[in-house]
């Protein structure tokens, strides 16, 4: 029997730790309590928030209507040859995902270590890190539709994966819950050394052939060097997306600013790195408030403590206006402002 709760503080839910309360509040831990629910016409006219692990959310104010906590567990494998098949519940913890894939030598999630979150999560905005992204593993979710109560499944392709981006944070939006993803992952693996210092630090620590976990070790030091850990300090990871602008429109800056940090991202166009462009604004490290951005990263936002998520929000508009200012660059926001 389903539990809906109300008047529950999210302050326990969302990395950020900011304080709102949920009206309503209901754990899901099987598919089928999906279909139970919305049965009660009175959920489909309800504003609704599906929560995994809350690290990619601000919370701007209470949430007036119902707050569906995913957690449908379950890890199952299968190999064939030497690919494996991996389905994993919305509601397993990414980490633990990679860390069982990693103990029994299944390739291709090595790169995405440490990234916080859930695994139904993982498609909404297709989550990247350290030159991998999800839908390089991706097979296929299934996902619940709120309308019809029916479950359908979403190959890659109608994914539609782009950076940070998927059509459930687009033209699907709110339409659909995923309950599971199915992974192809290998046995033989593919390593990604390329990006940033991963090389450089595997050479540090003498490794010149490299095994899963040796990667995963490495990508998870870089990470704790880099980002605040939200146990200790609020925060939802870059809040910032990298923008991406024409080779036109960045020939001017690179004029101007021949330091700036970019990446080619295809089709004539450029990605910036908005960490680079907050810090040369005078951001990086600065406390505001109870807000502010973090010493080592100012992509990332922070909660020193007590900041609320509006606090949060006018800071990041802040910051918006002043790297326009200098760069004539928009920022968009990464993380999914919840209002
Ligand atoms: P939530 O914050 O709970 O939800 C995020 C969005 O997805 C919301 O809109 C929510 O409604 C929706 N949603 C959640 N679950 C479901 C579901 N089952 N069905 C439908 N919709 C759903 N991200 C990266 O890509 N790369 C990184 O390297 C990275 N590093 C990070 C580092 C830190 C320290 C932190 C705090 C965050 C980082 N992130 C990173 C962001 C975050 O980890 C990911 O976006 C993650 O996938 C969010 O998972 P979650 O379960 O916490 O999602
Ligand atoms: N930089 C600065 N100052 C800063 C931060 C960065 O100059 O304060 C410059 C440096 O030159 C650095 C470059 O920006 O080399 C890139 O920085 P970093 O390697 O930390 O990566 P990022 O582009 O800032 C992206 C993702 C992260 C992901 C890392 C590693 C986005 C929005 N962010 O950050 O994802 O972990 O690459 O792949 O694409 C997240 O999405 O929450 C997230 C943390």
């Amino acid at each position: 029997m389903l539990q809906i709760q109300e008047n529950v503080s999210l302050i326990n839910f969302n990395t950020f730790g900011v304080e709102a309360s949920a009206h309503y509040f209901v754990e899901i831990n099987h598919k089928e309590e999906l279909a139970e629910l919305f049965m009660d016409p009175q959920w489909k006219q309800t504003p609704m928030l599906v929560l995994g692990g809350g690290s990619n959310m601000l919370l701007l104010n209470d949430f007036a209507g119902l707050v569906i906590r995913i957690n449908i567990r379950g890890i199952e494998h299968r190999i064939s040859h030497t690919d494996i098949h991996v389905e994993a519940g919305a509601g397993e913890v990414w980490n633990d995902l990679v860390n069982f894939c990693i103990a029994r030598g299944y390739a291709g999630l090595e790169n995405l270590s440490l990234i916080p979150g859930s695994v139904g999560a993982s498609p909404i905005q297709n989550i990247g890190a350290y030159g991998v992204e999800l839908k390089d593993v991706f097979q296929s979710c299934e996902a619940f539709e709120i309308a019809t109560c029916q479950f359908k499944t979403f190959t890659k392709a109608d994914c539609k994966f782009d950076y940070r981006e998927s059509v459930f944070k687009s033209e699907l939006k709110g339409q659909y819950i995923i309950v599971s993803v199915k992974f192809l992952l290998s046995l033989v693996p593919n390593f990604n050394l390329k990006y940033g210092v991963i090389e450089q630090e595997l050479t540090a620590r003498g490794i010149t052939k490299p095994t899963l976990k040796d990667v995963s070790q490495v990508v998870s030091h870089i990470r704790v060097s880099k980002l605040p850990d939200p146990s200790t300090i609020g925060n939802a990871g870059s809040f910032f997306k990298n923008p991406v602008i024409s080779t036109a429109e960045f020939s001017p800056i690179h004029q101007q600013h021949p330091e700036v940090v970019n990446y080619p991202a295809g089709d004539g166009q450029v990605k910036l790195a908005a960490g680079w462009l907050i810090e040369q604004c005078g951001w990086k490290g600065k406390v505001v408030g109870n807000t502010g951005t973090w010493k080592n990263q100012a992509l990332v936002l922070v909660n020193h403590g007590g900041a609320t998520g509006e606090e949060v929000y006018s800071f990041s508009s802040q910051i918006i206006d002043s790297v326009y200012t200098k760069f004539g660059v928009t920022l968009q926001r990464e993380v999914n402002i919840i209002s």
